[in-house]
This record gives C-alpha cells, sequence and structure tokens, in this order.
C-alpha cells in the first residue's frame, strides 16, 4: 500500500472546494470531506469532487446500532469514495455491520477505518466521563485489535502510535493519522503532533493535513512539500 498525503478540504461550502482545488493544475491531491461540507453541501459534494479526478475519505464518523449503520454503509457503498469511517467504540457488532453494508454486491468496497480515541479527549477526561480508567495507548492498541477482529482496514490515530499498532496488527493495517505538522508551521489546537518525516519513519500509512496546506501561501507548494517528505 503506498503512502499519501490526505488533504482535510475543511471548507464551508463547494464553492471554496472548488477554489481550493483549482489550484492543483498539476496533481490530483487525495482529499477528506468531513461532516461540515457533507451536511452543507450533502452527496452532490462527492460527485463533484470525484468527478474532478480526485480520491475521497468521507470522514462521517458514524456510531450507532449496528442495524442503522449496516443500512447507512449500504447508502454510502453507492457513492464514489475511496475511504470512510467509524467509531470503534460502537464495538465489533456494530463494526462487523458496517463492514457487510458497505460490501458492494460484486464483493468490492471502500476501504473502511475505525477512529480509536479521538485527539481532543485526555486520559482524564476519558476516566472521569467515559469511566475508563486504562491509559490511553492501552485503549487505542485495543480498539485496533477489535477493528482488526471486525474485519476492518485500519484505524485513525496519532502517528505516534503507528507502529505500535503495525506490530500488533500487521503492517497491512491502516494507520490514518492527523495531528502532522513542519516545524515551522503553527500547531494550531493539535496537541499529539509530529512532522512528516517523523510519521513516515514511524509508519504512518496516510498522513491526513488540513490548515498547514489549505491555509498556506501558496497551497501546492505546502501539498509538494509533504509529498516529499512523508512519500518521496
Ligand atoms: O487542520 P488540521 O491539519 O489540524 O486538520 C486535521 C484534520 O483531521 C481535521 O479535519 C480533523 O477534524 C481531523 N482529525 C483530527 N484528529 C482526529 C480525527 C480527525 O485532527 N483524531
Amino acid at each position: 500500500m503506498g503512502k499519501d498525503v490526505i488533504i482535510a478540504c475543511d471548507f464551508s461550502n463547494k464553492e471554496e472546494v472548488a477554489n481550493f482545488l483549482s489550484k492543483f493544475t498539476e496533481e490530483k491531491p487525495y482529499v477528506k470531506v468531513g461532516m461540515e461540507l457533507f451536511y452543507a453541501e450533502g452527496p452532490e459534494i462527492i460527485k463533484f469532487i470525484s468527478s474532478m479526478g480526485h480520491k475521497i475519505f468521507l470522514d462521517l464518523k458514524l456510531h450507532d446500532i449496528p442495524n442503522t449503520v449496516r443500512k447507512a454503509m449500504k447508502v454510502l457503498s453507492g457513492y464514489n469514495i475511496d475511504m470512510v469511517n467509524i467509531h470503534a467504540a460502537g464495538t465489533i457488532p456494530m463494526m462487523e455491520a458496517a463492514t457487510e453494508g458497505l460490501t458492494r454486491k460484486d464483493g468490492s468496497r471502500p476501504l473502511l477505518v475505525a477512529v480509536t480515541q479521538l485527539t481532543s479527549i485526555d486520559e482524564e477526561r476519558m476516566k472521569q466521563e467515559i469511566l475508563i480508567d486504562k491509559p490511553m495507548e492501552e485503549v487505542v492498541m485495543h480498539y485496533a485489535k477489535c477493528a482488526k477482529n471486525a474485519g476492518l482496514d485500519g484505524v485513525v490515530c496519532s502517528p505516534l502510535e503507528a507502529k505500535k499498532v503495525h506490530d500488533l496488527c500487521g503492517k497491512e493495517f491502516l494507520t490514518v493519522t492527523p495531528g502532522v505538522r513542519f516545524v515551522d508551521n503553527d500547531s494550531g489546537d493539535q496537541v499529539r503532533i509530529t512532522t512528516p518525516a517523523k510519521a513516515k519513519e514511524l509508519g504512518s500509512d496516510y498522513i491526513v493535513v488540513g490548515r498547514p496546506v489549505t491555509q498556506d501561501k501558496d497551497p501546492v507548494e505546502a501539498y509538494r512539500r509533504f509529498i516529499r517528505e512523508f512519500a518521496g
């Protein structure tokens, strides 16, 4: 599986996305569509971006009862997307139902990855509010193992956890990692961050980068710099 940089297109409408993507005249970056854009524009935004030739990671983080997730995934299986995600906290029956729903009649399906613990949740809050009193790393590794047992393709995690996930779940099990910055970038609200070169060294398969590309004066050059350091 080749390494790639996924640009988080965290824009609020189609015009902003179209304006941003039109700057890329030579390469066709892999694009992440999140809840904000998808709920604003609906499935049309997927048709629009895929018609321009981009791969799409649809980041909707489904988490509901297995029957509902199975049916929702069946709908998403009809979209021209390459990757979609769910919360591992939905447990194995929900993850298995998601896989079933997403699988098309011909047996093909987009990649399915699970969010382990959101990077916005710290160990203290996890303990106080979700009543999980294990160390964060142990929780993330356990969720990764459950996702693998449920037949998923990988997890969304911190790049700092990528190596351990691969040691536990195998090299083929994908690690999709946000929280990547150049040392000279503003880290924004990301806390567990690393550089693209370090993410590569730790074995991340895909890095998800938003603001360091979308807010740069020259987004195409910023993207190329990420590609050079991570996938080059
Ligand atoms: O702008 P930035 O590079 O921080 O964007 C990272 C992207 O990855 C955002 O779309 C954010 O929602 C997403 N993400 C994250 N941490 C997670 C899961 C998703 O930063 N644990």
